[in-house]
């Protein structure tokens, strides 16, 4: 099979990583008579600099012309991009896989959860005011949105045998929104019987993440919950270098790491690849190639369980490009 894949590397260490996902890309095609036909997009901090804006049309377009999408980071501008890029896209599932990784000190070697974070509305939705001293962002909570993203994560615990899904909310006290989420999730739920589903409240779950993430499975929450637990989980199992996630709708689809643009290392040439490597067997999960997105995968945790080869974020002395090759070598 062809895939047109669009990338875009964005600032800092975005172009790092994105350079090192995409040569493991080439490297996994040789392999297994997959091709790849990548085209180089432009968004981000360095691009508005250049050119007044951020995100360019042709990058949307560009987007929605391809098969799938690899994002890496932008920097200051992530609010003029990812998050447009999201909405109006309608990638609407935030899927954000926290996994304890063989040779990475995790808290608890059990952790294996999947966060599916609504992405188009929340307090994200950038609606707001700012007055000389005061400022409000008003948070949009819909019952359509919740109902899609509440399914979506049943869905997945069904496709990948899960038995239990938990609602993440503060509807004590935001409850004008999270009253409407709760309810959407309710009545989902009452679709899967087989599927246990439990609600729990937002700065609980951060203290249950901590104390015993064992036992999450599936967690479905809003925007800006999604965000904060994601990120805390991923300082979980070895920190950001190593959080993958996908923005999904129904047609399109852009993969990244969770991470950002990294100033304080970018240009060192020692970020750590792994989240963007493993954002790109998402993606080719998601495409429905799941043998090539396996064997990517194998590849990575095979290079985290001899721990010979990593980046300093994890305790080692490689570069990003170091990794790339070690995991190719064992594609
Ligand atoms: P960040 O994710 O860029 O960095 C946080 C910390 O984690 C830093 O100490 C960094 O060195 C480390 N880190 C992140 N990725 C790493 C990797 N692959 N390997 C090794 N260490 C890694 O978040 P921060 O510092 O809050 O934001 C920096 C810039 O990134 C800001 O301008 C922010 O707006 C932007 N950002 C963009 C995002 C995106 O493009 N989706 C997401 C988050 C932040
Ligand atoms: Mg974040």
């Amino acid at each position: 099979m062809k895939y047109s894949i669009a990338t875009i590397p964005g600032d800092g260490i975005g172009t790092e990583v994105m350079a090192a996902a995409v040569k493991v890309l080439e490297a996994l095609a040789e392999r297994t008579g997959l091709e790849f036909e990548f085209s180089l997009l432009y968004a981000g901090d360095e691009h508005k600099e250049r050119t007044g804006v951020a995100l360019p049309p042709e990058t949307v377009e560009g987007v929605k012309a391809s098969d799938a999408c690899l994002f890496a980071a932008v920097g200051d501008t992530a609010k003029e991009v990812i998050i447009p890029l999201r909405q109006r896209l309608n990638l609407y599932a935030n899927l954000r896989p926290v996994k304890a990784y063989p040779g990475v000190p995790a808290i608890n070697p059990d952790v294996d959860i999947m966060i599916v974070r609504e992405n188009t509305e929340g307090i994200y939705k950038m609606i707001g005011d700012r007055g000389r001293d005061y400022g409000f962002n008003v948070r949009v909570i819909t019952r359509e949105a919740s109902e899609r993203i509440v399914r979506y994560a049943f869905e997945y615990a069904r496709r990948n045998g899960k038995s239990k899904v938990s609602a993440v909310h503060k509807a004590n006290v935001l409850d004008y929104t999270d009253d409407v989420f709760l309810e959407a999730a309710r009545d989902v739920a009452k679709d899967y019987p087989g599927i246990a589903y439990e609600e729990v409240i937002v700065d609980a779950c951060a203290m249950k993440l901590v104390l015993s993430p064992q036992q999450f499975q599936v967690i479905v929450t809003t925007n800006m919950f999604g965000d904060i637990l994601s990120d805390e989980a991923a300082g979980l199992v070895g920190g950001l270098g190593m959080a993958p996630s996908g923005n999904v709708g129904d047609e399109l689809c852009i993969f990244e790491p969770v991470h950002g643009s990294a100033p304080d290392i970018a240009g060192k040439g020692i970020a750590n690849p792994v989240a963007t490597i493993l954002s790109a067997a998402m993606m080719l999960e998601w495409l429905g190639e799941k043998e090539a997105a396996d064997r990517l995968e194998a590849a990575v945790l095979k290079v985290l369980e001899e721990g010979e080869v990593r980046t300093p974020d994890l305790g080692g002395a490689n570069t990003t490009d170091d990794v790339a090759d070690a995991v190719i070598e064992r594609l």
